[in-house]
């Protein structure tokens, strides 16, 4: 089975992949959680939420070596988590497709980028997967369900051209909607 929970920043995807990733280890099953090397926030040998839950991971580079880590250590766990899957290749979609065959797969990553673009890895595991968990954050400009992300630069929206990935938290970004959301 292969679960993908998607959305923007905030909206509680990792919270989510935790406490999926909890109640198997107490129905006594083998669980193994994968994180890229990128993401270096709040503890860098554990998956962390910004509310401060975490749970021990493995950290992989987000290349085609990263996803080859995750295939060939994955194959012995009976349940396989991979969070922020938008920073690896798409590869790693069909990677994990092929581990969804005789176990579970919950994989958490980003819609879209700063700019409302597609994350293409996040997408084609959308494809791929038996349940889709799509999750809101709170528009901090108004407050109904948020399903961007709005990266901030001097407290002004960040221009197109700035690159697509830069890890961070509060201080760079906001859970906004489809109104307030805004690229400059
Ligand atoms: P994600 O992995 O999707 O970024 P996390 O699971 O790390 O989400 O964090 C979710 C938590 O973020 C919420 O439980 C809440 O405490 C906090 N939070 C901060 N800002 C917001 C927001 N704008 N909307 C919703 N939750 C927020
Ligand atoms: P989160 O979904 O767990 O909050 O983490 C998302 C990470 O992705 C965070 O480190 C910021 C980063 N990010 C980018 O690199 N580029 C983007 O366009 C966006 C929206 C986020
Ligand atoms: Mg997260």
């Amino acid at each position: 089975m292969l679960v993908a929970i998607v959305g923007p920043m905030f909206a509680g995807k990792t919270t989510e992949l935790i406490r999926r990733v909890e109640r198997y280890v107490i129905a006594g099953r083998r669980a193994v959680v994968f994180k890229p090397s990128i993401d270096a926030r709040y503890d860098p040998a554990s998956v962390a939420a910004h509310n401060g839950l975490k749970l021990n991971a493995v950290v992989v580079p987000p290349d085609e070596g990263g996803v080859k880590a995750i295939y060939k250590l994955g194959q012995r766990y009976d349940v396989v988590a991979v969070d922020e899957v938008q920073f690896f290749p798409p590869a790693l979609a069909d990677v994990l497709n092929k581990l969804a065959d005789g176990r579970v797969v919950i994989a958490a990553g980003l819609n879209l980028d700063f700019r409302g673009e597609p994350f293409e890895t996040t997408a084609r595991l959308m494809a791929y997967a038996d349940r889709v968990i799509s999750l809101t954050a709170v528009c901090k400009i108004c407050g109904r369900p948020a399903t961007r992300t709005q990266r901030l630069v001097a407290g002004k929206p960040a221009p197109r051209d700035s690159p697509r990935i830069v890890v961070g938290g509060v201080e760079t970004y906001e859970a906004r909607c489809r109104l307030h959301h805004r690229v400059n």
